[in-house]
Parts: C-alpha cells; structure tokens; sequence
C-alpha cells in the first residue's frame, strides 16, 4: 500500500487521537513502533476484549469501533426502508467506495471488484477462466484450504492437471523459491497460483521475483494476498500478478464479510464471473464481478470507514509496528531451550506472524495452555510440513500482553 496516497487527508476521529498524531507526526515510523503512549491510544480506539489477549488477528481482525458504530449506523439506516435505503442511498456511494480501495492499491478503480472475501474473489478466478482438460495449474501444499478445494474441484469436474509444489519454511532464499515455483511449468500450463503471505506461517513471498520469472516461461499469476492487504506497503499492480484476492476483514480491520478483487485490465474479459452477469455488462467491465445478490451493505460501506481508519494510523507506521511486536516477542523467546522458530526474521520476508513450536510439546497442547493458564488465544497449526503455534498481533495489541505470551513461553520451555 501507498504510504502518501493521494485523497487521503489525515482522518482523525478524536481529540486525543489528534494529540497523538501531533506528537508524532515529526517523528520516524521507526521511532513510532515503539512509543507505547501512541499505541495505547490506538488500542482505545477498539473494543478490545477485557478477557482474554486476541493473537490470533491473523484468522480475522477486530475493527476498530469507529467501523462497528458505522456498520450500526447503516443498519439503523437500511432498516427503516431496506430496499430503499441499500439501493438508491448506499449504493450510490459504491464509485466512491471503489476509488477510495483502489487508491490504498495503488490500482486503477477500473480493476478492482468489491465483494466478501479472499475465497470469493479468488474463486472467480479458480472457476472463471477457461481451461481444457490436460492444461496444468500449480500451486503448493502449503496453500489455503478453500483454494486448494475449488482447484481440486476443477481437477476432478474438467480435468485439469494440479501440480504440487513443496515449500520448505522457513526461508528468505528468493533464488530457491523462484526456482521452486517455476521448475514444473510446461508448455500446458497455465497459471501458477502464488500466495503473497504463507498463512500458516506468516512467510512473506518474494512474489515479484516469482511472479517475473513465472510471466517468462508463459503462464498467468494468481496471487493470493489473504494476509497482505493493510498489513504492510506495497501496490497491488507492482506485485507483477494478473490476477489478486484479499480479504479486508483481516489486516485491514473492515468489518467481518468484506473483500476486493483485482483483476489486470486486460485480463477481465477472459474471467467468467461465478454469479453470472447481465448480458448488458461489458465483458471488460470489473462490476461484473459484484452481482452478489442481496447481501450486507453496511458491512460492505463501512470499508471505507475502516480505510479512514488505516490512513489516520498511517501505513508505514502500521507496518512498522506490526514488524516492531513480532521482533518484541521472538527476540526475547530465541535462545530459550526447545523453542523454535517456524518464520524467518528477514524483514522482507515477514512482518506480524510468526509461528513456533516447543520440542516435545503439540501444537495444540501449547495452543490450549495459553488458553487455560494465560487467556491467550491464538492458533495451532498442523499442516503438511508445518507443525506449530501461530501468534499473530495486531496494532491493538500491547507489549504487556506480548509479556504474557514471552512468561507462558519460558515456563513451557522450562
Ligand atoms: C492464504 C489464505 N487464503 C485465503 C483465505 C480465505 O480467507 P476468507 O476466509 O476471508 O475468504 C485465508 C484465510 O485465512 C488465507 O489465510
């Protein structure tokens, strides 16, 4: 995302917010990550809960309250005359809307489609382009489940050839990865799906290397950006993909049900939408993509709110701070006896999560400690090649609760 985006003016939402921004504003993002009175302030700013410490902002994220009280708002709104309401006031702020994501993207509005989340938007792609039995696609085992299950779906529905690719995380070695993604294409192959973050993990791909090398030997790139979209900075056309999917009910903090997808503007005429268009919709019109049906539009309006919200932190501070809490709490973990690691530290190649493990000890047995002693919720992950507990914080969380989770880790590797 752009840290200076145009459009965007400094959005503040309350007086003590507006202090804070005016104390930092002449300060770097660096200096900022670590100034605890700052991000307190952000952390009033959500209905954090007073129970239990939420690591697990990767799964989904929390929005921030002004979100919740615009969700509320257009609902009160929809309420006293839904089909009026949605359709002839809401929905009249959709070009706006769309602007305004595809400014944070860096894209052009005309390439980006609104919509529910990343399995939605990468299921148009999955199941809108055409392909003949024999052409191959790859993609790895370490991909998300709901891609690999519409892929699979493809595979025994029209033949198509899945072709697995084996990751071995953690890594930063780009030259491996490049050749990894690229080393089974053939001349049927025709596309590779690429996931900008591992989520199991939290590894960051180096997705423009391979994106490159991939457009050389011919076929197309689907990035899957699940974890990517308001987590740290980058534009969504420079990733060198075709096709991009995120959900913004994650690191974005959109409200629960909110997705986009990006399309280059060349490529949307080939992609049949799954909810099939009117015959008056332009083949390379991206709002193809959007006849959903009747469905939530405070939820999707209130995009926009959270995108005021994400402007007014700042990206680069954002990203900053995210890195900053990783680092918090693994560098004070590396070292302790039986701790591992399952994420590089390479800022490059990750900013929030990270996952670990405990010889001798499950994944879900870690998992469930946290819980019962500490009132930490994260997840454990057990897939593939992968065995471990994902921590994934947020700019909401604090470094006292990162102290909770450091004191559990001691004592389990005690
Ligand atoms: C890599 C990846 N892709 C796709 C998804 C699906 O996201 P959603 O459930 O919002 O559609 C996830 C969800 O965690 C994910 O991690």
């Amino acid at each position: 995302m752009l840290a200076a985006t145009a459009g965007f003016a400094d959005l503040i939402f309350s007086e003590e917010l507006k202090a804070q921004i005016d104390r930092v504003s002449n300060l770097s993002a660096a200096d900022v990550a670590s100034d605890e009175t700052f991000w307190n302030t952000i952390r009033e700013a959500y209905t954090t809960s007073a129970t239990i410490i939420n690591l697990n902002n990767g799964g989904v994220s929390p929005a921030p309250k002004v979100v919740q009280d615009a969700v509320d708002r257009y609902n009160k709104l929809t309420a006293e005359g839904p089909s009026y309401y949605m359709w002839q006031v809401l929905d009249k702020g959709r070009e706006g809307l769309r602007k305004k994501i595809a400014a944070l993207a860096g894209a052009d509005a005309e390439e980006i489609a609104i919509n529910r989340n990343t399995t939605e938007a990468l299921d148009n792609i999955i199941f809108g382009l055409d392909f003949e039995p024999g052409d191959e696609v790859l993609l790895t085992r370490q991909d998300y489940p709901n891609m690999i299950n519409a892929w699979k779906q493809r595979e025994k529905r029209d033949g198509i050839v899945l072709k697995w690719i084996d990751l071995d995380l953690p890594t930063n070695d780009t030259k491996e990865l490049v050749k990894r993604y690229t080393i089974q294409i053939t001349n049927r192959t025709k596309l590779v799906q690429v996931n900008h973050i591992i989520n199991w993990t939290g590894h960051i791909n180096p997705v423009r290397a391979i994106a490159d090398a991939i457009h050389a030997k011919g076929p197309e790139v689907m990035i899957d950006g699940a974890h990517t979209f308001g987590h740290f900075q980058f534009s969504v056309p420079e990733l060198g993909g075709d096709y991009y999917g995120t959900s913004l009910h994650k690191w974005l903090s959109a409200s629960v049900g909110s997705g986009m997808l990006w399309i280059k503007k060349e490529k949307i005429h080939k992609v049949w939408p799954l909810m099939g268009a009117p015959d008056t919709q332009d083949v390379n019109n991206i709002r193809k993509f959007e006849n959903l049906g009747t469905r939530s539009f405070p939820i999707e309006y209130a995009i926009a709110n959270a995108i005021d919200f994400h402007m007014m932190i700042g990206p680069q501070r954002k990203e900053e701070r995210l890195r900053y809490l990783k680092n918090y709490w693994v560098n004070q973990c590396l070292g302790l006896p039986k701790f591992m690691l399952n994420t590089h530290m390479d800022p490059a190649f990750s900013c929030a999560i990270a996952n670990f493990s405990i010889s001798g000890l499950e994944p879900a047995d870690i998992a469930t400690k946290l819980m019962q002693d500490y009132g930490i919720h994260c997840v454990a992950i057990n897939w593939e090649n992968i065995h471990g507990v994902r921590i994934a914080p947020h700019v909401y969380t604090s470094t006292a609760d990162l102290d909770m989770l450091v004191a559990a880790i001691k004592k389990m590797c005690a």
